[in-house]
């Protein structure tokens, strides 16, 4: 068989200082992986003029998969190409305690939850524009049954959610949910919207979610309305299996549901479409923390688990996944963030002493 293909995407500020210890850690565990790094963002405009030119893109096409860093401008580094261009709509973000994690929470023990974000529609695409172009639409508010007055000064957004992309993420989420059961999740797929509000929109994608549950008669169905859920998720964490939420919200929920095991130094994700996949931290690519050798390299190793899950490499992630796991139970090189003092290259060491 021939080497399975990453291209690597460093990111910026601190988030290099997690990427390449991790990439060094999956090179020392001598899998049959070619890594690639790519310039892209501010240090490829410098050199090509661009921060995301051809090459990159043709490196991202023919790698097998992605392993990103964090970007701040998602236009600049590939970020975009990875979720528009290689369609990945499907956004795993699991929120996970395990022992020595640095919970605010007086009982996070079991807290194990997968949020699946919708990863492309929504608000994301960012098609904005001013309120006056919306004139011949002729609106009507769904609350007062007015037109909207479109003579203000004002910007609109727009929020599309399609049905087959709703469909795409519930079969994703049930897929999801059946492999967990299989090794002891609760099979139960939780749908988080605004649906009382957005009654056609959040409305579909509530409803999709459901019927494409239902067909899966070992699974339960559960729905939530978004500002419900951030407070179940705070008082009653253990009810969540697997939980689908559209983009935005998605992305909002699962910051803080990071906060619920110990903060986004611990949140991997994993973005997957019907043909590429990409993994990368939930957070962002902390300025506060650059070059001070003290990030917590935990999302992005566990992001790299996933990948290797992805890559076909189910021994070697599982031996990833508990070597991380171990350096929080014994609890001597945790980075400052989870009331440690070590270094994050200590801690690296400590993953490698563990595999
Ligand atoms: C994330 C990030 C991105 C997002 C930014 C960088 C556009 O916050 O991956 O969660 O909002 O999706
Ligand atoms: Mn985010």
């Amino acid at each position: 068989m021939a080497a399975k293909k990453v291209c690597v995407i460093k990111g910026d500020d601190a988030s290099p200082e997690v990427v390449i210890p991790t990439v060094e850690i999956l090179e020392g565990m001598k899998l049959d992986i070619e890594f690639l790094w790519l310039t892209t963002g501010e240090e490829a405009i410098q050199k090509y003029g661009e921060g995301f030119p051809p090459a990159a893109k043709k490196a991202v096409d023919e790698a097998d998969c992605a392993l990103f860093g964090s970007a701040r401008d998602p236009r600049i580094t590939g970020l975009a190409y990875l979720r528009w261009g290689k369609k990945t709509y499907a956004n795993f973000r699991p929120v996970k305690w395990m022992t020595g994690m640095r919970s605010p929470l007086k009982r996070p023990e079991g807290i194990d939850f997968v949020i699946v974000r919708e990863n492309l529609e929504g608000l994301y695409p960012g098609r904005e524009g001013d309120l006056e172009r919306l004139e011949p639409l002729q609106l009507t508010d769904l609350m007062t049954g007015e037109i909207l007055d479109t003579s203000k000064k004002g910007k609109f957004a727009v929020r599309v959610i399609t049905e087959e992309n709703c469909r795409n993420i519930a079969k994703a989420a049930c897929e999801l949910a059946r492999k967990r059961k299989a090794s002891g999740g609760k099979g139960k797929v939780t749908v988080v919207a605004k649906y009382n509000v957005l009654v056609q929109s959040d409305g579909l994608f509530r409803r999709v979610v459901e019927d494409t549950v239902k067909q899966h008669p070992e699974l339960t169905f559960d729905q939530m309305l978004g500002d419900n859920f951030c407070q179940q998720m705070i008082i009653n964490p253990h009810q969540f299996d697997v939980v689908v939420i559209p983009n935005e919200s998605g992305d909002a929920f699962s910051d803080g549901a990071a906060g619920l095991v110990g903060g986004l130094g611990l949140a991997p994700s994993a973005c997957f479409g019907e043909d590429y996949a990409y993994f990368e931290p939930v957070h962002g690519t902390a300025p506060d923390l650059m070059g001070k050798n003290i990030i917590n390299p935990t999302a992005m190793l566990l992001s790299a688990k996933w990948m290797l899950d992805y890559l076909g490499f189910e021994e070697a992630a599982q031996r990833l996944e508990k070597a991380v796991y171990r350096v929080y139970e014994e609890g001597k090189h945790l980075t400052p963030d989870q009331g440690g003092t070590a270094s994050t290259t200590r801690f690296c060491e400590a993953v490698q002493e563990n595999l």
